[in-house]
């Protein structure tokens, strides 16, 4: 009942500026009054804390001594080469960038600040307020003013359901150029390190099933590359912290499962992995150097 209230409210803020990007909304977001009746919503880039007046946010902004989201930086990317400015991890040009872990219990208004900031771009997610039992993993770009908040994915501290993401999101300035694969990847990362496979909470809404669709292509080509396509499905997912379902899922999308007296069984040769691989090599993809991660599972 209260989902489909909340599924048929019209949108409100029909827009956001928050630090140097002004953003048309998507969605609708439970504001509280009297910002639920604004056409336009200021946000401190920092505490993510909303406004009505430009002129409120930037007295705001001139006590304001937060520069990062309020968390422990969990991952930093490695330095440029000092000979070579404009290199970064091969042929993609970006930013430095950062991982914040912030503790939806330790920050809590910040963590719903950020979850309705991100409800304006996500259909169908109805978490806004309880945010404890939640750790929010937050990406920045750097440069001399702040780390610049580009996206985040949140994930429950203990999910019955083994999920690995609740909810992922790119601010739409920074969509397209490879973030989201890149959290994609992080969230991944995280579950070998805990040593157990993960999978996104469902429903995906149609960009997050077309990024993830891609992440698992990719990383289930690359092992079977490397493996000399000579792995079980339990091997891939190990491998990977993939799931078995969404391995075989994606196999079957590149029609490289066959059944066999009620198993699954992988067809495939090498020239066709490498020939599925060329298809898509020209993905942008941002590296996770993992020397460079420093993160324990939460207890
Ligand atoms: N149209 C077509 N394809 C797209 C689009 C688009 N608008 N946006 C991204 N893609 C594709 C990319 O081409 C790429 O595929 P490729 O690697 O095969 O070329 C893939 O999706 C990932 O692209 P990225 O640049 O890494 O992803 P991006 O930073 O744009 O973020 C995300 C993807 C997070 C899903 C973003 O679109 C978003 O925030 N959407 C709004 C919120 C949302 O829907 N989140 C997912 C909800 S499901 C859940 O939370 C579990």
């Amino acid at each position: 009942e209260k989902e489909h209230q909340e599924k048929t409210k019209v949108k409100n803020i029909q827009s956001v500026e928050l630090g140097r990007h002004e953003m048309d909304t998507w969605y609708y977001s439970p504001y509280p009054e009297p910002y639920a009746s604004c056409q336009k919503l200021y946000i401190c880039e920092y505490t993510l804390k909303y406004f009505r007046k430009k002129k409120t946010l930037l007295r705001h902004l001139a006590k304001c001594t937060l520069r990062h989201p309020p968390g422990d930086e969990i991952y930093r990317s490695p330095p440029a080469p000092a000979n070579d400015p404009t290199y970064v991890g091969g042929a993609v040009t970006s930013p430095p960038i950062s991982m914040f872990e912030v503790d939806g219990k330790k920050s809590k208004v910040y963590c719903q600040n950020l979850c309705l900031l991100s409800k304006l771009f996500l259909d169908h997610k109805t978490l806004y307020y309880d945010v404890d039992p939640f750790l929010f993993y937050v990406l920045c770009e750097k440069d001399a003013q702040g780390y610049h908040i580009v996206g985040y994915f949140s994930k429950e501290k203990n999910s019955a359901e083994g999920n690995n993401l609740a909810c992922i999101l790119t601010l739409p300035p920074y969509q397209r150029k490879g973030y989201g694969r890149f959290l994609i990847a992080f969230s991944y990362e995280l579950s070998k390190k805990e040593g157990r496979v993960g999978s996104p909470e469902r429903p995906l809404s149609d960009l997050g099933a077309v990024s993830y669709r891609s992440y698992w292509t990719r990383e289930i080509l690359e092992v079977l590359r490397e493996h000399k396509a000579s792995l079980s499905i339990k091997d891939i997912s190990e491998r990977t912290a993939i799931r078995t379902d969404d391995v075989v899922k994606t196999l079957e999308s590149l029609s490289l499962i066959k059944y066999w007296k009620g198993d699954h069984i992988i067809s495939v040769t090498q020239k066709i992995v490498d020939e599925h691989l060329k298809t898509i090599a020209n993905q942008k993809n941002i590296d996770i150097d993992l020397s460079r991660l420093h993160w324990t599972p939460y207890r």
